[in-house]
């Protein structure tokens, strides 16, 4: 059976990267796979976070699902730390999972930077923490944005790793499903950078929560280079911030990079960008109203949270129930 498990932290300013690269792809396939969409508040705490802000960052993530179209009947959807099994398989691939891995993923350098002496345990265990997420519910597909593909990497050798040690065909190894024309977004101040949710500059980043004017006017201050669009994808080559318009564009229309090129071929940006902008308040617009009106009334998402956490909680007590046996802890 296909099982499909994503996940993102409440961290506050999710943006268009988080959609495009993952939300938006997630409800495409919930029609087809059993969907597992996370809030993953304990990733979250790898990094400090204000308390107050983290419970309004996990209701807002989660109205972002249900506004971007994520169907609370169809999908489980659920915050992370309501389901203890997730910390409890953490701990017992953690028994698995080689430092040396670990030494190799990138992200905990980046985010550890100068001073990797006083990073938190948590920050490096990262990646065996979101293992354990997928690997709980034996999920078979994981959809992301291409940033992630190295941590899946490592859920996948965790999950070999462990299937040899008890010699049995337990987890299955989790495909990374990266999709769309937009799988890294880039920022809109800087073509070299990923656009991300901890920019200091509001203007690097198209928020979910933007209104429509704050859309426009991001787009219209967004960095772009002197010269017209190019009529194939060739030539937006060293061309970062052109690429990455052209690449959003494509995304939201939902059509391809090569087509966009065809379209605006010899059009200068100052055009591209109006047209840009219309788009993206055509289709990021509404999500933003609906993530407002459901933010506004947090019975409702409170109640989608916990009726996602009971769901969640019994496939996650059943595996763990046979994990533990794998391993050899008694149950009693
Ligand atoms: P997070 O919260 O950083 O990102 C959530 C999702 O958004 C994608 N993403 C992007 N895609 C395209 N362009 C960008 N600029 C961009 N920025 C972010 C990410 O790839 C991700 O899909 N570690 C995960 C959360 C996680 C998880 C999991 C995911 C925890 N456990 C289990 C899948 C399965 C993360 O960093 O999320």
């Amino acid at each position: 059976m296909n099982r499909i498990f994503s996940g993102v932290q409440p961290t506050g300013n999710l943006h268009l990267g988080n959609y495009l690269g993952a939300i938006r792809n997630w409800v495409t396939l919930q029609e087809d796979f059993e969907c597992i969409f996370c809030i993953v508040d304990l990733h979250a705490i790898t990094l400090p976070q204000n308390p107050e802000e983290l419970h309004a960052h996990t209701r807002e993530v989660t109205a972002a699902y249900i506004a971007a179209g994520i169907d609370p009947e169809k999908c489980i959807i659920f915050n992370q730390s309501t389901v203890p099994e997730h910390s409890e398989l953490a701990w017992m691939l953690a028994c698995i999972t080689p430092l040396g891995w670990l030494n190799r993923m990138t992200q905990f350098k980046e985010k550890a930077g100068k001073h990797r002496e006083n990073a938190g345990l948590g920050l490096y265990a990262y990646p065996v923490l979101m293992a354990a997420d997928i690997l709980l519910y034996r999920a078979t597909h994981v959809p992301v944005g291409d940033d992630q593909k190295q941590h899946l990497e490592l859920s996948r050798d965790i999950a070999g790793a462990f299937n040899r040690q008890y010699g049995i065909d337990y987890f299955p190894l989790p495909e990374p499903q990266i999709l769309g024309a937009a799988t890294r977004v880039m920022s809109l101040r800087d073509g070299a950078s990923k656009m991300s949710k901890s920019d200091g500059s509001d203007y690097s980043r198209l928020n979910l929560t933007d209104d429509d004017d704050a859309i426009a006017l991001k787009i219209r201050k967004a960095r772009t280079d002197a010269d017209p669009l190019p009529g194939t994808s060739a030539g937006l080559e060293g061309r970062d911030e052109a690429a990455n318009l052209v690449g959003i564009y494509a995304a939201l229309s939902e059509t391809s990079v090569e087509e966009v090129c065809r379209q605006f071929a010899g059009k200068m940006f100052s055009q591209f960008k109006n047209e840009l902008s219309d788009l993206a308040v055509e289709r990021m617009g509404p999500i933003a109203r609906k993530i407002r009106e459901l933010t506004a009334e947090t019975g409702h998402v409170d109640g989608i949270l916990r009726n996602g956490a009971e769901r969640a909680g019994v496939i996650a007590k059943r595996h763990l129930g046979e994990i533990r046996d794998i391993v050899g802890l008694l149950r009693t």
